[in-house]
């Protein structure tokens, strides 16, 4: 019952895809941290690369980079394969990298849709996939292999902002994880989804400026997430402690989702 024992998720390996910036830094850090290996990737390798280097100093611990494009077949298949090249197995596929797409209805375009709807669901699908056999590989009915899917309070709530595809792909995103957390947990594999509310990042501050400050203002906690409450989140998931918990989505918002009043008299 030592928090040790409970939250430890030392010598585990780790893939966070998106793993440069924003919530899959955040996630990356927290596990890096506390003992884990962790493959990231990203499109722009340079910031990959550098972002890589720079945690692995500040952690002492292997975080290795796989520059590709999540949002193409091709782009997943030689990720999955360059891990396979270098693993037996892998403990966490953080399925994190994801993408925002904004135009009014009337002229939406279908270039945004699939942008959206490429990254945001149809990869998360294929490289559960590509890496199932990984996972299968360190897994056992005493300590099972995780899968977290990043979704967002926008796949639970109505977004403001003329974002269709975002929110709709969220939503499949949280059914998605329902879905292969049933056929996954009989192979000792647990599925969840994290539905993040305000983090910054680059996707939420270029909507928004980069100010975070009405944002906050208007959270039911009067600020926006922060490194520690992603990275605890993600941890508890895969830790003992998580063990028990299965197809979840979980949110990290603040309350925005399980305190609004919208519905009330
Ligand atoms: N921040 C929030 O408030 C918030 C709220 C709810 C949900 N979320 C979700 O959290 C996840 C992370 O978002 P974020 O806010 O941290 O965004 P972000 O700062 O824009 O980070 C996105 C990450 O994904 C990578 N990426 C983007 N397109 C990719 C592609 N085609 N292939 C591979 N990697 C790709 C980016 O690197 P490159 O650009 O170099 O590829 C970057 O590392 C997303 O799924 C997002 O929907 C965020």
């Amino acid at each position: 019952m030592k928090i040790s024992n409970l939250f430890s998720i030392e010598n585990k390996i780790a893939v966070v895809t998106g793993g440069s910036r924003g919530i899959g830094e955040m996630i990356t850090a927290g596990f890096l941290a506390n003992g884990v290996k962790v493959y990231i990737s990203a499109r722009k390798a340079p910031a990959l690369i550098e972002k890589a280097k720079e945690l692995s100093d500040k952690y002492q611990q292997e975080c290795i980079p796989i520059p590709c494009d999540l949002s193409t077949m091709e782009g997943i298949e030689e990720f999955s394969k360059t891990i396979e090249d270098n693993e037996d197995g892998i403990d966490f596929l953080i399925n994190n990298a994801g993408a925002a797409w904004g135009e009014p209805l009337e002229s939406f375009s279908e270039k945004g849709w699939d942008k959206v709807m490429d990254l945001n669901v149809k990869s998360i699908f294929f490289l559960t996939q590509k890496f199932k056999n990984l996972l299968s590989n360190n897994a056992s009915e005493d300590d099972p292999s995780r899968v977290i899917n990043i979704g967002s309070i926008d796949g639970l709530n109505v977004p403001a902002m003329e974002t269709y595809p975002y929110g709709a792909s969220k939503a499949a995103v949280h059914h998605l994880t329902r879905v292969l957390a049933a056929k996954l947990v009989k192979e000792n594999i647990l599925v969840n989804a994290i539905a993040p509310g305000p983090y910054p990042s680059a996707m939420l501050g270029s909507a928004v400026n980069h100010d975070y400050s009405e944002i906050a203002k208007r959270n039911p906690r009067n600020r926006v997430g922060t490194p520690e409450d992603m990275a605890g989140l993600a941890i508890f998931l895969c830790s003992r402690a998580g063990a028990y918990t299965v197809g979840e989505t979980i949110t990290s918002d603040g309350g925005i989702v399980k305190t609004s009043t919208h519905n009330l008299s």
